[in-house]
């Protein structure tokens, strides 16, 4: 049987993690894979989430089954997060845990599909390397929309707003929440408010993958766009990841949430969406949600996560202008000040795949051949030999 089968490529993100820790060089880089780096270059455990495993050492009192929603502390604990306090009372939104943001991508292409079969999804071009995959993977149809200008370093909202006009009826609209991943480039408030005004008129459904929240400009300020879709629209996909913003990657912690017309058509959606889980993978797993949800439950824990996102967003901001500071002295010709006009964990660096083959071949820097960064990487002890590697290959 096996004898059929053909071999895949390695996903182009995943496979810099194991290319870049066989590199013998010590000199190396990483930005390649979206996780976060402290100034050492270490992707720490955060101190609220340590505290919150010994906390459940303790108290936690059984790990039996929670059922195919999962955690439904956790569930409340994260509408309140993207919704706000005040968006989750109306009984429009049903929220399920998922394995991470990716399987809320998976459950919630799959039950588009079984609500308007004919159902396409619209990205960004460009968008996440896994998104044109694992919705592709689950049948849905994929269009792409301009997103990123080459040129300006911006985004191509006009282009955007016209290709759009093809949508149809029925169609979803994949926008990312906040920093957008690949370009760090995001929506405008001014920008949400059109898009929402289109996504109205051509009656289409919003469907925001929100797996950055808090590294943008703040939990609330991160999440306007989707506050914004949620009070001006009927329905809406929102897939939400506690990977970066609580560091728990591996765990696999996230959730979907699905806005309907009416709290009776959200029930129906719900036991829908939990058909869907219970048939492919039965349950979440429940370590990481048990950990955010005493994170958010326990006023000091959260007040402790909310300063030690802060202090990762803020060493962000910082290594972008210390990036663009070192590149205007090794390369004083080149324009590199779109970097810190970007936010979240990524920006174009905006040199070609060969330019990127030579930063990993002769300089042991490891990034996306589309030449996409991961800020996080970058450390004040490695700047200036990241910016002078960047000019040599210019
Ligand atoms: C990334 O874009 O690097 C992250 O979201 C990790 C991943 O799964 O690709």
């Amino acid at each position: 049987m096996f004898e059929t089968l053909e071999p895949k490529p390695a996903d182009t993100i995943l496979k810099l993690i194991g290319e870049h820790l066989n590199d013998p060089r010590p000199e190396k880089v990483d930005l390649g894979v979206g996780v976060y780096r402290d100034a050492s270059g270490n992707t720490p455990i955060l101190n609220c989430v340590k505290n919150a495993e010994q906390w459940l050492v303790t108290n936690q009192a059984s790990k039996a089954y929670l059922g195919s929603r999962g955690d439904v502390v956790f569930c409340d604990a994260i509408q309140k997060l993207v919704f706000g306090d005040a968006g989750s009372d109306d009984g429009r939104i049903a929220t399920i845990q998922s394995p991470g943001g990716s399987g809320a991508l998976r459950v919630a292409a799959e039950l588009a599909l079984r609500a308007n079969p004919n159902a396409r999804v619209w990205v960004s071009d460009p968008t996440w390397n896994n998104h044109v995959p694992l919705l592709g993977e689950a049948g849905i149809e994929l269009r792409a929309y301009p997103y990123y200008d080459a040129d300006t370093n911006g985004i191509r909202f006009e282009a955007m707003l016209a290709a759009l006009e093809e949508s149809v009826e029925g169609d979803l609209l994949l926008l990312h929440g906040c920093c957008h991943n690949p370009t760090g480039l995001d929506l405008s408030r001014e920008q949400w408010h059109q898009v929402a005004d289109l996504v109205e008129s051509r009656k289409l459904i919003p469907f925001v993958d929100f797996a950055y929240q808090g590294f943008g400009d703040g939990i609330d300020d991160d999440a306007y766009g989707v506050r914004l879709m949620y009070e001006r629209l009927p329905e809406m996909i929102v897939t939400h990841s506690c990977s970066k913003n609580f560091g728990l990657y591996r765990d696999r912690v996230g959730a979907m949430s699905f806005v309907a017309r009416d709290e009776k058509t959200a029930q129906v959606v719900d036991s829908q969406a939990q058909f869907i889980v219970r048939t492919m993978y039965s349950l979440p797993p429940d370590h990481g949600a048990a950990v955010v949800s005493r994170i958010l439950h326990d006023d000091d824990s959260r007040a402790e996560w909310l300063a030690e996102l802060e202090g990762m967003r803020q060493r962000l901001k910082g290594m972008r202008s210390a990036l663009v500071a070192a590149l205007k002295i090794a390369a004083p010709g080149h324009d590199f000040a779109h970097v810190e006009r970007t936010t979240g964990m990524f920006c174009y660096l905006g040199v070609s795949p060969e330019q990127v083959a030579r930063l990993v071949k002769e300089r042991g820097i490891y990034l996306v051949d589309s030449s996409r960064i991961n800020v996080c990487g970058i450390t004040e002890g490695n700047v200036e030999y990241l910016a002078d590697s960047i000019a040599s290959v210019l």
